[in-house]
Order: structure tokens, then sequence, then C-alpha cells
């Protein structure tokens, strides 16, 4: 029998060094927490530049690795054209990514990036950037990143019905 597909998933935000790492890690242990990963396929990317190569913000690495996420191996690279048909599900951390990522899509694009919180019941649109912030900033995104990419993992497997 043919395995399926995986589902992929692209985690995108500025500098992809504090908050779609973040994601990235935390979606990624939910998946192997609940067996699934032959099933879910998880990375994540920048609309910068700037931090190309380099490892997730040491704050970030600290507050993940504090909830049981390890992203000290992740480095940062910037959204590329192929992200757009490669990936099943672009979750962007900000209406500001959004943008950025509507103004780079190819012509022929599938996939349609969503904001990550549009999957939690809240009247925030936005991640907030950590990055000029302190380490409460950090605990902020956990907080939030944690609880929409336990409702995604929820949503995306009711709708493939493949749990
Ligand atoms: P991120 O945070 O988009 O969550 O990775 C930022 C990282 C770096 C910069 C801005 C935001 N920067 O200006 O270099």
């Amino acid at each position: 029998m043919l395995s399926p597909k995986k589902i992929s998933v692209l985690m995108v935000c500025l500098g992809n060094i504090c908050r779609s790492p973040v994601a990235q890690g935390v979606l990624v242990k939910l998946v192997k927490d609940q067996e699934l990963e032959h099933l879910v396929e998880v990375d994540s990317a920048g609309t910068g530049d700037w931090h190309i190569g380099s490892k997730p913000d040491l704050r970030a690495i600290q507050a993940s690795a504090q909830r049981g996420y390890d992203i000290d191996h992740l480095r940062a690279r910037q959204v590329k054209d192929i992200d757009f048909s490669h990936f099943d599900y672009i979750l962007a951390m900000d209406q500001s990514n959004i943008r950025e990522l509507e103004r780079r899509a190819p012509a022929e694009c599938n996939t349609v990036p969503q904001l990550i919180l549009g999957y939690i019941q809240t009247e925030q649109k936005d991640v907030p950037d950590p990055y000029y912030g302190g380490a409460e900033d950090f605990e902020l995104v956990l907080d939030l990143v944690e609880e929409a990419c336990i409702e995604f993992l929820k949503r995306v497997f009711s709708k493939n019905r493949l749990s």
C-alpha cells in the first residue's frame, strides 16, 4: 500500500531566529509525542535575509529548552519561491509577514499563507516580535504558539482524516 503524502508546514516570521524556529520546535515535538512523524513535515523560514545561516536567538533557544523543545540545531533561511508550492500550510507569525509573503508569492502558487493565531480563539492576530524585548516576551511567544500548534494539529487531522 502507498504511504500517505506527508502534510507539510512552513512557519514564517521576519528573521527566522525567534518566533518561527520556536513554532517549528513546538510543532515538531507535538508531532513526535503523537507519533505522527511519518505524516507531518515541519520547517521554518524568514522573509528577511539578515540572519541566514544563524542559530536561533539564544533567548529563544533557552526559553524553548525550558519547556522541552530543542531548537538549538536549527539554522535560519529565507523564504524561497519553491516554498509556495512545496508546503501545504504556510503559517505566518504576524500580519506584516503575510503582506511580505503575498508580495513575494510566485504567480503560480497553491498555498495561501495564513496567520498562525487564526487557529485559536483570540482577538490577537499577531505573535508579537520579541527581538527587542525581554524574557517575558519569549514566554508569550511560547504560550501563543503552543496553543495555536495544538489547535492546528487537531484541525488538520480532522480535515485530512489521518488519525
Ligand atoms: P523573528 O524576530 O522575526 O521572530 O525572528 C526578529 C529577529 C531579527 C530581527 C527582527 C525580528 N532583526 O531586525 O534583525
